[in-house]
């Protein structure tokens, strides 16, 4: 390791740098060590030598990232990746095309476990299972961004990059998806393109023009079937100024025993087993019982608040907080039997600041399923003044969950249990569930 060091007008001849790779780390790479400086090594696995090319980074970096090109001695988890499109400089959708699917999920226990070390200073082992689905891995994804290249190909972005790698297919996509037949169209340039099939095949495509140029082209002709809703920033009266097609904007979701709806691009799992099975690990982590209360943060379409809400009967409350206001006029119709939910539109760190309001009482149970980047030292912090007797805390970062679970430990919260699902295989995502309860 670190023979000569790396020098960018003086890389190798072959501009390829030999590494021996180390433990997996977030993001879908590993860790490797070139003359000291860390490398984050894409396409490659934990005990891999691979000569490798330097993508990011300069001697005296923090670090360089590289992707493998060349396999020296290979991992015995290692597969031929089944897309063509997946590897180095190519499409960036995948991490783990090349790792077997039972080892990409060990890939991704060990950057929870180490996320939760880290992060939270706690020592978890945890079990990433598979979901229901093709073992391959391939053919889950009901919900793709694409993105349309210069010439109005369909995409998507290589790694690190707003490059658009024109594909015919992805593999990853549901085969309804597929049959669209949206990648034989031209798109307007530089747009993205969202393509929905919901559980009882409806389909659905939203259509973002991303410039100027692209927002004056017509939208490709469709079949018959698939609904198209072009979002343009003068809103639906010039886009049908235009000519563009808008017709029903929604699409019709199942979990859970009750039926969904979710507007266009407005969040829902992309597995298709994710949502049923998510509910009912909320429902066995927080075991609600009639006439508790509840807050749901983070709530999109109400998915968990319609399964508390039931639980906890008319004489119990769930008080629900969404910031999209489409998804709340979706949750406001998919829960409408349920009067016990309390829908808030807004910020959950602003409506949780309240010192009024239904957000604002002492309440049994809380869920939350915030973005990315995680909830924050804020909120979780409002969650724990509101003495909960359980937290579940739905979260697709691990990184940004044990910051969370830190912020939670510190208000007198501790970690009860931990699960997590496979709901985005090929790719280094993961779902976890963390149970926390009050300390005494
Ligand atoms: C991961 S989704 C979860 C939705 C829902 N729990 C589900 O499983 O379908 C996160 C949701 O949080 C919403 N959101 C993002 N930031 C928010 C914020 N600061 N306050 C309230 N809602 C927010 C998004 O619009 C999105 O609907």
């Amino acid at each position: 390791m670190g023979q000569a060091s790396y020098v960018p007008d003086e890389q190798p001849p072959d501009g390829l740098v030999e590494l021996e790779v180390g433990p997996v780390a977030h993001g879908g790479h590993c860790v490797a060590r070139w003359d000291g400086q860390v490398v984050f090594v894409r396409h490659t696995l934990p005990g891999e030598r691979v000569r490798a090319r330097v993508t990011e980074g300069a001697p005296g970096a923090r670090f360089l990232r590289a992707d493998a090109v060349e396999v020296v001695r290979a991992s015995p988890d290692r597969v031929v990746a089944p897309c063509r499109y997946a590897g180095p400089a190519g499409c960036g959708g995948c991490d783990w095309q090349h790792a077997s699917p039972a080892a990409a999920r060990g890939l991704k226990a060990a950057v929870v476990t180490e996320a939760m070390r880290r992060f939270a200073g706690l020592d978890v082992e945890v079990e990433v299972r598979a979901l229901d689905g093709p073992v391959d891995g391939l053919g889950w994804r009901t919900r793709v961004g694409f993105a349309s290249d210069p010439t109005g190909r369909l995409g998507l972005h290589a790694h690190r990059s707003q490059r658009v790698v024109a594909l015919d297919e992805c593999l990853l996509a549901d085969s309804r998806i597929t049959g669209m037949g949206l990648s034989s169209r031209r798109w307007p340039a530089g747009s993205s393109v969202e393509a929905v099939v919901s559980a009882d095949g409806e389909r659905l495509v939203v259509l973002s023009p991303g410039d100027a140029v692209g927002r004056s082209e017509p939208a490709p002709a469709l079949d018959p079937g698939t609904s198209l809703i072009v979002v343009a920033p003068g809103g639906d009266r010039r886009v049908r100024d235009q000519g563009w097609v808008r017709e029903r904007g929604w699409v019709r979701e199942r979990a859970g025993g009750r039926t969904w709806r979710v507007s266009g691009s407005g969040f829902w799992q992309v597995h298709p087993q994710a949502a049923g099975t998510l509910v009912d690990a909320i429902l066995e982590l927080t075991d609600p019982q009639a006439g508790q209360r509840a807050l749901d943060l983070y709530s999109g379409v109400g998915l968990f608040a319609g399964a508390l809400g039931e639980h906890l009967g008319p004489e119990g409350q769930v008080v629900a907080v969404e910031s999209d206001q489409q998804a709340v006029a979706d949750a406001r119709r998919n829960l409408h039997d349920l009067p016990q939910v309390v829908l808030v539109t807004g910020r959950v760190e602003g409506v949780l600041a309240r010192p009024t309001g239904p957000a604002a009482e002492p309440v049994d149970i809380v869920v939350l399923d915030p973005p990315r980047a995680g909830a924050g030292r804020r909120v979780a912090e409002a969650v724990a003044d509101r003495a909960p007797r359980v937290v579940a805390y739905v979260a697709c970062d691990p990184v940004a969950l044990a910051r969370d679970v830190a912020t939670l430990g510190r208000r007198g919260y501790h970690l009860a249990g931990l699960r997590a699902w496979d709901a985005f295989p090929q790719t280094h995502h993961v779902e976890c569930v963390a149970l926390l309860r009050p300390d005494q």
